[in-house]
């Protein structure tokens, strides 16, 4: 296997396809009340913790004071059970009045002015997922006009309460009304993870034209065993999904619950780095406001974001299952540097494994390590040269490489007596 090959290839049949909004050239980052908030509706017993004007001002306001929103954390985003159990009396979604009394419109203002977009949800079909009202095909250019004319800078468009026909109608529909609005609006489809996730039911060739992300699989909840199930299915189903995403269109593997009660340290590591290297949208759903100092830390790893974030937009890959429940991951990222994650699915101890980046099928030449999570750069290291990672159950050691020179150039830099300290380095 020689890494850089997929590199070029993936890099030349990303160049057409993407969406034609513009938007989303890297995984979009940001917060989703989802998973932690789900369909709290409760504000009187607990106004802070329900799912309200309140929380999502509350939630922006962190964005944007607790050092998030520089680092790309910008879409502020409402999932399910925001709305009244009615259409007004133009057929119009509206916000329930009780739990949003400024509607919509101003808490897009409230967010805009801080820097940040407004994610809102919807629903293909006659009803939410929770039971709020649906959007049937008549009612897809209404809503779409609803929510462009409220601010709202992206949809996630969930699939409850409608079949296989009226989501091959209504995905595209959607898309196309919310481009004749006018107002760039990324657009999150759950289309696939309704269909089974893969072909020939998925169709991901026209997902990445219609849809800026889309949900492929099951729903995350606060626990390791459902991260775990999610990066089996991902990995598992590769060779499908890496080459459907590209800039401007993802697969998400479904949110970080980083900061919630489920994973432990090591765990939420894991996820973090995983999700950066499958390219995942970063939407944490997690309270913001409470969030230990540890969480916070790996959510806000520059480095773990940059390898999210690369340009170049190639979904990475799980390279090898070994015996020993080791998994490594590997991204590749622009100008030749790469990403490699050890994962271990033990749960005895911290494993010692050893290997080479020539085993794990790098080309020849020295490369230069940064450890994401201990924050060091290691030894030059060379392609042939074994090495020994220590990796704690069910947590990862992440590494960050660029090439310092290839070993051809190195020896025509010989050649030439243009012996250069970076040469001498790769003697290790
Ligand atoms: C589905 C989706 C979830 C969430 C809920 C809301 O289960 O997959 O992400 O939006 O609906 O009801």
């Amino acid at each position: 296997m020689y890494p850089s090959l997929v590199v070029f290839v993936l890099a030349f049949s990303l160049a057409t396809l993407a969406l034609d909004n513009g938007l989303m050239r890297t995984p979009p980052m940001g917060w989703l009340a989802w998973e932690r908030f789900r369909c709290d509706i409760d504000c009187k017993n607990d106004p802070s913790n329900c799912i309200s004007e309140r929380l999502f001002r509350d939630m922006a306001d962190r964005l944007a004071e607790d050092g998030w929103r520089e680092l790309g954390y910008v879409y502020v985003n409402i999932d399910d059970c925001w709305s009244s159990m009615e259409r007004d009396k133009e057929g119009r979604l509206q916000p329930d009045p009780d739990r949003f009394p400024g509607g919509i419109p101003k808490l897009a203002k409230y967010i805009h002015d801080r820097g940040l977009k407004l994610g809102i949800y919807g629903d293909l079909g006659t009803h939410t997922c929770g039971g709020y009202p649906g959007t049937t095909l008549d009612k897809v250019a209404v809503d779409a006009q609803t929510f462009a004319d409220w601010g709202v800078d992206m949809l996630k468009l969930d699939g409850c309460y409608s079949n296989v026909t009226e989501q091959a109608k209504g995905y595209p529909l959607m898309s196309k009304a919310l481009n004749a609005t006018q107002r760039p609006i990324a657009y999150s489809c759950s289309w696939p993870a309704y269909q089974g996730g893969l072909p020939p039911d998925v169709n991901y060739t026209q997902l990445g034209e219609i849809c800026n992300l889309w949900r492929n699989y099951d729903d995350i909840q606060d626990s390791w065993d459902s991260v775990l199930s999610i990066v089996d299915w991902f990995s598992d189903n590769q060779d499908v999904l890496q080459s459907a995403a590209g800039p401007g269109r993802w697969n998400d593997p479904d949110m970080l619950i980083v900061g919630d009660f489920g994973l432990s340290l090591e765990q939420s590591r894991s996820q973090m780095a995983l999700w950066a290297i499958m390219a995942a949208p970063l939407f944490m759903s997690n309270d913001l406001r409470t969030l230990s100092s540890e969480a916070r830390a790996i959510l806000q790893n520059k480095v773990l974001i940059g390898i999210n974030q690369d340009p170049l937009g190639v979904q990475g890959v799980r390279l090898l299952k070994e015996k020993s429940r080791i998994e490594v991951f590997w991204r590749p990222l622009v100008d030749s540097a790469s990403a490699l994650v050890f994962f271990s699915r033990r749960t005895d101890m911290p494993y010692r494994y050893r290997t080479s980046l020539l085993n794990l099928g790098y080309p020849s030449g020295s490369y230069k390590v940064y450890d994401v999570f201990t924050e060091k750069t290691l030894p030059v290291l060379k392609h042939d040269t074994y090495f020994t990672v220590s990796i704690n159950p069910t947590g990862v050691v992440t590494w960050l490489l660029t090439p310092t020179m290839h070993w051809g150039q190195a020896q025509e830099a010989m050649k030439y007596n243009f012996v250069e300290e970076a040469i001498d380095s790769t003697f290790l």
